[in-house]
């Protein structure tokens, strides 16, 4: 099974060696500049996931690196790939605890706006929670999940859940509210905002609520859920039964965001 997905055709290699100096000099400025600003914003297990992974300001990190240090932690490993992928195969990938990535990085005159995923988002923004034992085991379970979801007709609700957590999720800490998605970890402008701003509604985290929740790929978001702990979020993804999940939101129709319904779904 492994050695297939790494002949998908979507695979490639890491070609570290074509990165320019201007491309080593971006990924400093964005290190630098999101390093400094998620200090008191970022969950603490992604500051010490980047220390453990010794993801500097220097250069581009090589995936070879970061592997030999990833593996031994939690099994999972970085796999080069040539773009976006669909949802299934990329469950698929995580479901065999490896992490596509892409390999290019964004020109110097886009470092705000991005129309895909580049390696900052991916590596700066994802690896660093794939130390921690618990959210490592929650990706594979992901994966997992995220299969049974497509062979369910229910990917758009994985995925969904998906955006709301592991994308823009936020955690509820004893220092206060932290930023743990990568959506948010690799934005200055959302990092700043998902905490700051009066605009969006911070909920409890629901996974039913968060399916049913539509969201905004071209704007900030105006909802965030809040977790307690990365086992709320294993717990919570391995309970889910997409037959109920199914019959469940068939009742009730998708809500917009930046509203909250109840008392309940308020964080103290
Ligand atoms: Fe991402």
């Amino acid at each position: 099974m492994s050695t297939t997905l790494l002949n998908h055709p979507m695979v490639t290699h890491e070609q570290w060696e074509n990165f320019t100096q201007t491309d080593h000099n971006t990924w400093k400025l964005l290190f630098e500049r999101q390093s400094l600003l998620l200090q008191k914003r970022a969950t603490q297990e992604i500051i010490l996931g980047l220390e453990e992974l010794e993801i500097c300001n220097n250069q581009i990190p090589k995936f070879s690196a970061l592997n030999s240090i990833l593996e031994r932690k939690t099994g999972f490993t970085i796999v080069p790939v040539k773009g976006l992928f669909p949802d299934d195969l990329f469950f698929k990938f995580l479901s065999e605890r490896k992490f596509p990535s892409t390999c290019f990085i964004r020109k110097p005159d886009e470092l705000d706006y991005l129309e895909e995923p580049d390696i900052f988002h991916d590596v700066f923004g994802h690896i660093p929670l794939l130390v921690n034992p618990i959210f490592a085991d929650f990706m594979a379970l992901f994966g997992r999940k995220g299969l049974e979801a497509y062979h369910a007709g229910m990917l758009k609700f994985a995925a969904t859940l998906y955006w709301y957590t592991v994308e823009f999720g936020l955690i509820q800490s004893t220092n206060g509210l932290r930023i743990y998605g990568a959506g948010i970890i690799s934005s200055k402008g959302e990092s700043i905002y998902c905490l700051d701003s009066e605009v969006p509604a911070r909920i409890k985290f629901n996974a039913l609520r968060a399916m049913k929740t539509k969201y905004h790929i071209d704007s900030f978001q105006r909802t965030y859920f809040v977790i307690q702990s990365f086992q709320e979020l294993f717990d919570a993804l391995r309970n889910l039964d997409w037959e109920e999940v199914k019959k469940t939101c068939m009742l009730f129709p998708e809500i917009k965001q930046g509203i909250i319904l109840n008392d309940q779904e308020k964080i103290s």
